[in-house]
């Protein structure tokens, strides 16, 4: 799951938010420690399958990502930058994005 994520990272968000998480300053976040990657999975998810609840934000939606896809990513960066702080699984992905639509 992981690998998988990391894969699915540097794909999809290190070009904003960077290898190491830090982003880019006055530009693009960091999710290293942030309040979205440390906080509710349910709310994490549905932040990055709508780009950020709000059509006004500069962030893309990432709905074309598959459940696993996204389950794997967002596992991946709450590992990597939220102090582990909780898997998300491809069941909560699929059921968010049927809520969302
Ligand atoms: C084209 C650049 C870009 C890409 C690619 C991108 N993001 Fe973002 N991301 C942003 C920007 C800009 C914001 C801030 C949006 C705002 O606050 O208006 C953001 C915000 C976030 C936040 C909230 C951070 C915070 O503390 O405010 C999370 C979580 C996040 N992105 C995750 C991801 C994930 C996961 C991916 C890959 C699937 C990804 N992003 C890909 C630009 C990008």
């Amino acid at each position: 799951m992981l690998a998988d994520g990391l894969a699915v990272y540097q794909r999809d968000c290190l070009a904003c938010h960077m290898a190491d998480g830090r982003g880019v300053p006055g530009i693009n976040p960091g999710l290293l420690g942030s309040p979205w990657v440390l906080g509710s999975s349910d709310a994490l998810v549905g932040y990055v399958l709508t780009g950020g609840f709000s059509p006004e934000v500069l962030m893309a939606r990432f709905d074309y990502l598959s459940d696993t896809d996204m389950a794997a990513v967002l596992t991946y960066c709450r590992e990597v930058f939220g102090e582990g702080s909780g898997a998300v699984n491809v069941e909560q992905v699929a059921r968010l994005r049927a809520q969302l639509e």
